[in-house]
């Protein structure tokens, strides 16, 4: 009778998303033995804490707080502690002791992704991170595979699903920002530092990880042009309801070229206005959409669950069973191309749209003044509407060196008493 292969898996991390991946692990340990054909034996779970209370119930052998012991006894090494440190160092040993790595770290990938691939490259391993992208979403997987042979042009959606849950609260439940991240965090959405999910650095690690498997490029998150939600008000979500638009916290990743004509890569995260009928206007909740263009293929759209316990360890445990499959079946790993050169566009280049909501002293003398301003700024005004105290105007599409310009002027009109607040518009079309 053959004998099929163990394999010995360590995993690190018990919280929210691990605690999942162990409880999945363990009660289909022998359905998952007959679809990759090999026994996924889990022999321990790092921790910080092995004594801390824990919602879902773990055996307590597998608990260590020797997570370097741990990995190095291990064929396969599952990462979902987060962070950079002790994770990186624990996955570049991993790797070097000749285990594959599974990992949904997007803040390590973002920061250290040519590194980890250059070593996972060097010792053979498979690195695989579906889960570091959109939760419980395919995505990553199509673009390094079935998009490979397509040349994609655009990528643009909402990948954060915290920060989808509290615009998503704010707009249809009239939430507060505080009130909807407390569920938010209670339904396990948030990252350790919240601040990640809500500035917007989050999105913007995932934009730096779209580009590198749509574009074959390395791109610097930091390289991500970065605007969080927290400026987003109730008076801006009001705003937006009476025009039907919806405040979306979205990903843009455009490949487009300079001034000088080289190729380029437009990445940026920021909340933006939509319409009401935009698809991307009905994902609700903690979901994630991704509209993906690609010359051939053409428009796809990725939508699900983007964050939470249970969902993102189901994309754990799909790059589980690929790994262990390819263990059984032998192969190389599939490593990501990154020979593309795309140089990262500056947010001062790229081309928007403004929607400026002014608290003004006198309407009707403010919209002549504003009028006479656009006008020498070459700026088109697309709508323009008077509330009380309160001017909000809507420009077209513009160089947004060019939009910054004309704000700054506007703050400064004998009428204007404060810019209240400054929204990018997608639903101006270019
Ligand atoms: P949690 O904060 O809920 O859990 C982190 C776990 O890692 C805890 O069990 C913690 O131990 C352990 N841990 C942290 N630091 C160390 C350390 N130095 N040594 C040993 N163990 C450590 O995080 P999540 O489960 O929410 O997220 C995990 C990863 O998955 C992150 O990279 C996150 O970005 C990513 N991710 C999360 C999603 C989500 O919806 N939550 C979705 C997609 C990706 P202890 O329990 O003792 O504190
Ligand atoms: N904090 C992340 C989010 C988890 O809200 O999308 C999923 O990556």
């Amino acid at each position: 009778m053959k004998q099929e292969r163990t394999i010995r898996v360590a995993l690190l991390g018990a919280g929210s998303v691990g605690s999942q991946i162990a409880r999945m692990l363990l009660t289909q340990r022998a359905e998952y033995q007959a679809r990759c054909g090999a026994d996924l034996e889990l022999i321990g779970i790092a921790v910080r804490d092995v004594a801390a209370p824990r919602d879902v119930e773990l055996p307590q052998q597998l608990l260590t707080a020797d997570a370097a012991q741990l990995v190095a006894a291990a064929d396969l090494v599952i990462e979902v502690m987060g962070g950079i440190e002790p994770a990186r160092t624990l996955i570049l040993q991993a790797i070097a002791g000749g285990a594959d790595v599974v990992t949904a770290n997007k803040a390590l990938l973002a920061a250290h992704g040519p590194e980890l691939h250059a070593a996972a490259r060097a010792a053979g391993v498979q690195l695989s991170y579906e889960a570091a992208v959109a939760g419980a979403i395919p995505v990553l997987r199509p673009l390094l595979s079935s998009l490979v042979g397509d040349n994609v042009q655009r990528v643009m959606g909402i990948v954060n699903g915290s920060t989808n849950y509290i615009l998503d609260s704010m707009h249809r439940a009239g939430k507060t920002a505080p009130e909807a991240m407390q569920i938010a965090s209670e339904l396990g959405y948030l990252e350790a530092d919240p601040t990640l999910d809500v500035e917007g650095y989050d999105a913007a690690q995932k934009a730096a990880i779209l580009a590198r498997l749509a574009f074959h490029t390395e791109l610097p998150a930091d390289a991500v042009y970065r605007e969080g939600i927290t400026k987003v008000s109730a008076a801006d979500v009001a705003l937006a309801q009476e025009n039907e638009q919806v405040i979306k916290l979205l990903a843009i990743i455009e490949k487009t070229v300079t001034a000088a004509g080289e190729p380029a890569v437009a990445a940026r995260v920021y909340p933006a206005l939509i319409p009401a009928s935009h698809p991307l206007a009905a994902v609700h909740g903690g979901k994630n959409a991704i509209f993906v263009e690609a010359e051939n293929a053409g428009e796809l759209m990725f939508y699900g669950a983007g964050a939470g316990g249970a969902e993102t360890a189901s994309a754990v445990l799909g790059d589980v069973l690929s790994a262990a499959r390819r263990m059984v079946g032998g192969g190389a790993p599939v490593d990501p191309p990154t020979h593309a050169v795309l140089h990262p566009l500056q947010m001062t280049d790229m081309t928007t749209s403004y929607q400026v909501r002014l608290a003004v002293s006198d309407a009707v003398a403010v919209v002549s003044e504003l009028t006479t301003l656009c006008a020498a700024h070459q700026i088109a005004v697309v709508h323009v509407a008077e509330r009380g105290s309160e001017v909000a105007l809507t420009t077209v599409r513009a160089l947004e060196v060019k939009q910054q310009r004309l704000v700054a002027e506007m703050a400064e009109l004998p009428h204007v008493t404060e810019v209240l607040s400054v929204l990018r518009s997608e639903a101006v079309a270019a």
